[in-house]
């Protein structure tokens, strides 16, 4: 039985096919759409989640299957004290597989510990969030043609923001990439990620506070919003929200096919007079999130 924790899981070849399946689902609907019937999906939601949660939900439905689970901790018996791995335990009696988000870091592990039915990390905390990270790659591949020779840069919060982690991590994998990390000094990225992903594989990196500076070179311009939540201070998250905000007037330099994305939710990092820039791309990349997690369900259920 395979879960999937963390995105290193998946071989670059696993996420080639991955990405396969998910453009002839595109291409291929009705093809697709039995595959899971009689099958049922847990959505375990301790923490707030508006498209992952409901991507999860749709993409099941589309394959034929059924949906069952919460969207907050306080209307489940976590409330009551009961532990993640009960839960997990319980929820393994009704669903065939779980997709989970947690704000502790390393819970989806300890739950996948337990459970008799896949685990799917759906965020935990400021660690990962594998299945965004497919969706990036799906948006990536289909939106560029190409997951080698790309210039990404990365912007906000560097330092929570598990969508970035879990990109970086990734996309370290793939040919002649090169990074540029855009935040303030307190957001950058951990530590642990410059050494054991960036440094490790030889990465070409380089670190900025001016998100003009390298604007022009950009092959993708990936957006993360500054979290409330993550932070224990509520001054510095005043100080630190509005400190990037992506308008048309910094897009000036930008090339012509540049692909602005961002996981979302947004807050005030891009404006939205650029929602109708044809280089905004955020939108399609939610689409695209239903489409992914349509072929990890498939692949993780073992479903021809
Ligand atoms: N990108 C993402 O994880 O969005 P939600 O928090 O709405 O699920």
């Amino acid at each position: 039985m395979r879960n999937l924790i963390d995105i290193k899981e998946l071989t670059i070849e696993e996420i080639e096919e991955l990405i396969k399946v998910a453009q002839d689902i595109i291409n291929n609907r009705e093809k697709y759409s039995h595959k899971c019937d009689g099958k049922k999906l847990a959505t375990l939601f301790f923490e707030p989640s508006t498209r992952t949660r409901l991507s999860f939900e749709a993409a099941m439905m589309e394959l034929g299957g059924n949906v069952l689970g919460f969207s907050a901790a306080s209307s489940s018996s976590t409330a009551k004290g009961e532990s993640v791995s009960d839960t997990i335990r319980t929820v393994g009696c009704y669903a065939d597989i779980i997709a989970m988000r947690h704000p502790k870091e390393g819970a989806p592990l300890v739950a996948a510990q337990k459970s008799v039915v896949p685990i799917i990390n759906a965020g935990d905390g400021g660690h990962n969030h594998p299945t965004q990270t497919l969706t990036d790659l799906l948006t990536i591949k289909s939106e560029k043609k190409r997951l080698d020779n790309l210039t990404i840069g990365l912007c906000g919060d560097l330092k929570f923001g598990r969508t970035v982690h879990s990109l970086i991590t990734a996309m370290s994998r793939y040919k002649n990439i090169r990074f540029i990390l855009i935040s303030p000094k307190e957001l950058e990225i951990p530590e642990y990620l410059k050494k054991e992903v960036l440094e490790k594989n030889n990465i070409k990196w380089c670190e900025t506070r001016d998100i003009e500076e390298y604007m022009g070179e950009l092959d993708i311009l990936y957006m993360t919003r500054v979290q409330r939540e993550r932070f224990f201070n509520e001054e510095d998250y005043l100080r630190l929200k509005d400190y990037y905000i992506l308008n048309k007037e910094k897009l000036e330099k930008a090339k012509e096919d540049l692909c602005i994305m961002h996981p979302l939710p947004r807050v005030n990092e891009i404006s939205t007079d650029v929602d109708d820039d044809r280089r905004a791309c955020y939108f399609k990349q939610v689409e695209y999130g239903k489409y992914i997690r349509m072929a990890l369900i498939l692949k993780l259920l073992e479903v021809e």
